[in-house]
This record gives C-alpha cells, sequence and structure tokens, in this order.
C-alpha cells in the first residue's frame, strides 16, 4: 500500500477544548470535517489513549478552534505533544470560556459541539457531534495540515489518525 497517496488527504488544525472535574483540558486534531449541514454535524476522531477523549466521553461536549496561519506554534506544542493528565495545558493559552468551555482564542472561528453518538475503531474513537454555536472571530486564514507540515514544518505524533511511521 502507498501510504504516501494518503498524505494527499486535505485537512484544517484544531484545538478541541473539554474539560475533566477540576479543570479545562484538551488537544490538537486535525482529523475532523463536517458530515451534515441541517442540523450542522461534525465528526471528530480522538486516540483511545488521550485524556481528551476520556473526558469528551464524560463531558459529551467539546469546543473546536479553527487555528489560524498567524498562531504562535507554542499552542501546538503545548496541545498536541503533551497531555493534559499530568500538566494544566490551558495556563500559558489564551484562552475565553463560552458556555462552560474553554475556547482558545488563537484561532479564527470557534465552534461548540454536542456528542450525539460515538463509534468505536481499533485505535480512536469518532465522535459524531451536533455543532449548537460557531463564530468566526478573526478573518485570517485558516491553517491547513498541509501549511503545518509543509511551511512550520511540524511532525504529528502517533496518537494523531493521520501519522504515518
Ligand atoms: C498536527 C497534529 C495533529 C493531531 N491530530 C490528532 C487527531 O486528529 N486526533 C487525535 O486523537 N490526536 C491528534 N493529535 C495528537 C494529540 O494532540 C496528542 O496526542 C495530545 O498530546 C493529546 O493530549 P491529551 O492526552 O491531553 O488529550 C495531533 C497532534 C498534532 C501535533
Amino acid at each position: 500500500m502507498d501510504k504516501n497517496a494518503l498524505t494527499k488527504l486535505s485537512y484544517g488544525m484544531y484545538v478541541v477544548g473539554t474539560k475533566d472535574s477540576e479543570r479545562f483540558c484538551g488537544c490538537i486534531a486535525n482529523s475532523l470535517i463536517q458530515i451534515t449541514a441541517e442540523p450542522v454535524t461534525i465528526a471528530l476522531s480522538i486516540n483511545h489513549n488521550n485524556y481528551t477523549n476520556e473526558c469528551i466521553k464524560k463531558t459529551k461536549e467539546f469546543s473546536i478552534c479553527v487555528l489560524d496561519e498567524k498562531i504562535n506554534p507554542l499552542i501546538i506544542g503545548t496541545f498536541g505533544f503533551r497531555s493534559a493528565r499530568d500538566f494544566d495545558k490551558f495556563e500559558n493559552v489564551p484562552y475565553e470560556v463560552v458556555e462552560g468551555l474553554p475556547v482558545c482564542t488563537e484561532g479564527c472561528a470557534y465552534l461548540l459541539c454536542r456528542v450525539i453518538n460515538t463509534t468505536e475503531t481499533t485505535t480512536h474513537t469518532i465522535f459524531i457531534a451536533d455543532v449548537r454555536e460557531c463564530k468566526t472571530t478573526k478573518d485570517d486564514t485558516p491553517m491547513t495540515y498541509a501549511y503545518y507540515h509543509n511551511v512550520i514544518k511540524g511532525k504529528s505524533p502517533k496518537n494523531a489518525p493521520t501519522y504515518i511511521a
């Protein structure tokens, strides 16, 4: 199988925001798509080992911050390469609380989502969620996964669904 063909698929770059009983948490995700228009529904793939998965299963809600090309790359380092199990990711990151969910403010839009269904794969949970609110916050260009790899020269860890060894 020519796995290089998979690098031709397109994605955006997002900070998923969620919470546990004590604090806000979340992670970077690129595997997110809008799947229906009426009602607005999205699908998000989150690794079983990510703390974010546990938190979304408990709370059944999450926010999505659409990252733009001008973001501080440290956001991706903080949310994409460390776990909130032992680290407060939002401590040094600009965010606001919208309807009880943390929304990273380093992006050009946000969505507030409520889980309506889940599907398990071998490694990831697919969260299917209604978008109950969404808002454009800046005119900046949304960052694509390709931009992250080709311009920022970023890497993806093993827990990303699109990881290629
Ligand atoms: C560019 C990039 C894309 C990623 N995409 C996903 C994704 O779509 N789904 C996922 O579960 N993890 C993805 N990750 C990995 C998680 O962000 C990472 O495992 C994070 O440390 C999990 O943190 P947590 O344990 O606090 O949830 C991605 C990471 C990067 C850097």
